[in-house]
């Protein structure tokens, strides 16, 4: 853990958390009643938001870092720099185990900061939230 101030994050980890905890607004929780929002940086500098969407069938929910990922992509970007998630909680919350796998995808080693409401932040590493990812290679040359 580190603070802030020597952050491993690409660009302004502040700016980066403050997008993540607006967006957490627009989040559709009604179900949990936990809002997280993600904001991840992308090589061209912008900045791609997305927030957890719950629905009344429980595993058809998808999470913010995803959206954001989606997000991100669906604009034709897949290098990204760095991610932000923010939740509200006593302690920041680290992203699921699906949306490791899937961020892993593009980038298995994104430097992620979590922070919560209350401006406790954790600097992190996809890699080791994630270590032995399973990548295409393992494919046989399938993957792209
Ligand atoms: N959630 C996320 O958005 N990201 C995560 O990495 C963990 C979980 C959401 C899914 C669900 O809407 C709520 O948090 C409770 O699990």
């Amino acid at each position: 853990m580190s603070s802030i101030e020597n952050s491993a994050i690409a660009g302004d980890p502040k700016e980066l958390l403050k997008a993540a905890e607006q967006v957490r607004e627009n989040a559709y929780a009604p179900y949990s009643r936990y809002k997280v929002g993600a904001a991840l940086l992308a090589a061209s500098g912008r900045i791609y938001t997305g927030c957890n969407i719950e629905n009344a069938s429980y595993g058809a929910t998808i999470c913010a870092e995803r959206v954001a990922a989606c997000s991100a992509i669906a604009a034709g970007e897949k290098r990204f720099v760095a991610l932000a998630v923010v939740t509200d909680g006593p302690a920041p919350g680290p992203p699921c185990g699906m949306c490791r796998q899937f961020l892993a995808e593009f980038n298995p080693e994104l430097p992620i900061v979590l922070g919560n409401l209350h401006g406790k932040t954790v600097d992190g590493n996809l890699k080791d939230y994630l270590p032995q990812a399973f990548h295409g290679q393992f494919l046989g040359g399938q993957g792209e």
